[in-house]
């Protein structure tokens, strides 16, 4: 878990005996499974966590997957072994160029894109930031791969009943709590999504400001 936030600040906080007040899950939909000859995972960031276990899948259903892991810099990257260890190929770059290529991941997403001339690659799959899978939905495109994104909506109930976490997916609106989490990149309205996301920015800032100036800093870890 990165610290971003109030709420993260206060699971940060949690020590061994401590307790949430409640967890609720699983919610939404199963990742869905074809079969492809190769898959192509793109992980960004925290996003290594829940491609992890769909490329691990695919391994185990025969297809030869090939992953792009990407952070800003090397102390962001983690389970860089296990990602490996369930890819055929394994990809790292970080923006700083601290470990692995130096550059973004639509980089070397690109290259296999262009090197596939046997058409191998069935579906990409990219989880991480938003602009990031915005970002790899616009390099696959052209190529007409078959783009798998995993949403990251503000929610709040998590069942379908608040429309927090709706998307618009040309023209129909979907939720991603119970839709979701992934949807096809291609159909997605990327600029009305990236919008959405900061629509209660300066909430979430008053939020962590108010929690600071009453519970401080002290012992908050970037990563808990
Ligand atoms: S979080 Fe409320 S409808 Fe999805």
């Amino acid at each position: 878990m990165m610290v971003v936030g109030t709420s993260t600040m206060k699971l940060s906080r949690l020590g061994p005996g401590d307790c949430f007040y409640a967890l609720i899950g699983p919610l939404g939909r199963p990742s869905e499974l074809e079969s492809y000859p190769t898959v192509l995972m793109v992980a960004g960031g925290v996003g290594a966590a829940p491609v992890f276990p769909i490329a691990r899948a695919f391994r185990d259903r025969g297809s030869r997957v090939v992953t792009i892991q990407g952070a800003r810099s090397s102390e962001l990257l983690f389970w860089t072994e296990k990602l490996a260890a369930v890819s055929h190929r394994h990809i790292v770059t970080t923006d700083d160029g601290s470990a692995g290529r130096p550059g973004l991941v639509t980089g070397p997403l690109e290259e296999c894109l262009q090197q596939d001339v046997q058409r191998q690659i069935g579906c990409v799959y990219a989880i991480g930031p938003a602009a990031m899978m915005k970002a790899c939905c616009e390099v696959t495109r052209p190529f007409g791969i078959k783009t798998v994104v995993s949403l990251n909506t503000v929610m709040v109930d998590g069942t379908g009943m608040c429309g927090g976490c709706r998307v618009n997916l040309r023209g129909q609106t979907r939720f991603t709590c119970s839709d979701g989490p992934e949807f096809d990149g291609h159909q997605i309205d990327w600029d009305e999504f990236l919008g959405r996301q900061k629509t209660y920015a300066h909430e979430e800032q008053c939020s962590l400001e108010r929690y600071l100036a009453q519970y401080g800093q002290a012992g908050v870890k970037p990563f808990a």
